[in-house]
């Protein structure tokens, strides 16, 4: 007798509906829009990455490398990859897991990290999101990543000869028109005052990493992004400890943008999003 193993998913995450994935990809490319006319912020990003102009830089992170194609926005809770170690198979029969499958959960937008190689949406967790958090917040960076003294030049798009279906369907294309829907769920709410100490790091400890990838440089993969937040993380960190180091920091209209050094960047918001999820795992 034959017997079968149950499939085990990739990952779990909350996931967008695809209004709300369209919505936020159009809110994403205004705010980095927004970062590119802050004149610093391009001339920095493009000494660290291959373009030659603002509209080049805005066309530069695409969502062409996810593996589901790129129309759901999602924020990964734990990548257990099919159960590949004792504590992601834990995660998979935790009670907690199993009877948040499927439930609506609101995620808190509270801004962006920018970096040469990654462009992410940062997010704040709330303690039942917390309870489902299984993603190591203190990961070391693969190495790859971890020199920034020589920035890894990423070639330019170039013109293929031939497209593919699925270079030529405009979803995946993170700035593309965005199509009417009306079930849109993203409101706009007033974030509690932080002192000025607390904007420059929103989130530190459990959480931390949460993140939805909006796009990546080519040939970069998208478990980037969360690494490029844990360091931007320890960079926020480093300067609130250090009196003297002072940052380069711009107030945009509803934001302030900040540079923590080797092309990473942060935009802190003013005011959060929020937008509605669904918990749920990913099968690939
Ligand atoms: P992220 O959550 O930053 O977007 P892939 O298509 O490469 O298998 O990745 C699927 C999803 O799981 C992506 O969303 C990705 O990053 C996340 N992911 C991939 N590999 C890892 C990993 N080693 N650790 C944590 N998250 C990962």
């Amino acid at each position: 007798v034959k017997s079968y193993q149950p499939v085990q998913p990739l990952y779990y995450g909350w996931f967008l509906n695809e209004a709300d994935s369209w919505k936020l990809c159009d809110i994403a490319k205004s705010w980095l829009q927004a970062a590119i006319n802050v004149e610093q912020f391009y001339k920095d990003l493009s000494h660290h990455i291959d373009v030659v102009s603002p509209e080049e830089l805005l066309r530069t992170y695409s969502r062409q490398t996810y593996r589901d194609g790129g129309s759901i926005l999602h924020c990964t809770a734990n990548f257990t990859a099919r159960g590949k170690d004792e504590s992601s198979r834990e995660y998979i029969n935790n009670p907690i897991v199993k009877s948040a499958m499927g439930k609506c959960f609101p995620l808190h937008v509270i801004g962006f990290i920018i970096t040469p190689r990654t462009f992410g949406v940062r997010l704040r967790l709330t303690v039942n999101q917390l309870d489902l958090w299984g993603q190591d917040d203190t990961e070391t960076v693969p190495s790859i990543i971890s020199h920034p003294h020589e920035p890894k030049k990423h070639k330019r798009n170039e013109p293929t000869e031939k497209k593919t279906d699925k270079e030529n369907d405009i979803r995946y294309s993170l700035f593309s028109t965005t199509p009417l829907h009306s079930s849109c769920t993203v409101t706009i709410t007033q974030l509690n005052s932080l002192s000025q100490a607390d904007q420059f790091h929103p989130t530190s400890g459990k959480g931390s990493r949460a993140h939805i990838t909006m796009g990546c440089a080519p040939g970069v993969k998208p478990v980037t992004t969360g690494f490029d937040l844990i360091d931007i993380v320890r960079r926020e960190k480093e300067a609130q400890s250090s009196l003297t180091d002072v940052l380069e920091t711009f107030t945009l209209p509803g934001g302030t943008l900040r540079n923590y050094g080797e092309g990473s960047w942060a935009l802190y918001l003013d005011k959060e999003l929020q937008i509605s999820s669904l918990f749920s795992a990913y099968y690939g």
